[in-house]
């Protein structure tokens, strides 16, 4: 008979357990941070917009705001600008602040982002 040590399959099962957890819990990275989209919604490009503070760096929603990696999903390019240029509920307009084609830029970074 095969001498099996319990102890020992417990300490294996505990293992694989917290390994698993930590890769659960592992941040996620951004997948193109030199996008010029990201700088802008991280408020590398202009001190005055920053779209993570409220929506999060990668764009996965709060405590203040919603998912909009996800929301930009089923949004078209026209919606996205007149959100952004005029605000929605506490989200503040930005229509001094962003010209049209930065607002695009971090349109087509949110979009290659996995929601
Ligand atoms: C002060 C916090 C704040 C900042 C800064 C902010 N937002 Fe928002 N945003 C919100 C809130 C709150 C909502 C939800 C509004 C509602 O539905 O009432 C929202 C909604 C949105 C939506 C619509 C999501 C949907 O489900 O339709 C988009 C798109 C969006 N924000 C993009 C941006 C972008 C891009 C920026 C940066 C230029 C930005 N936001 C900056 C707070 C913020």
């Amino acid at each position: 008979m095969k001498y099996k040590n319990p102890n020992l399959t417990m300490k294996t099962t505990m293992l694989i357990l917290v390994l698993f957890i930590f890769t659960a819990c592992e941040k996620k990275v951004n997948p193109f941070p030199d996008h010029m989209g990201s700088k802008i919604f991280q408020g590398q490009q202009n001190a005055k917009v920053n779209c993570a503070n409220c929506h999060g760096d990668l764009g996965g929603g709060g405590m203040k705001a919603p998912n909009v990696a996800k929301a930009v999903k089923n949004l078209t390019a026209e919606q996205f600008s007149g959100i952004v240029m005029n605000g929605k509920g506490s989200m503040p307009p930005f229509a001094d602040t962003l010209k049209e084609e930065e607002i695009l830029e971090i349109l087509d970074w949110l979009n290659k982002l996995p929601s």
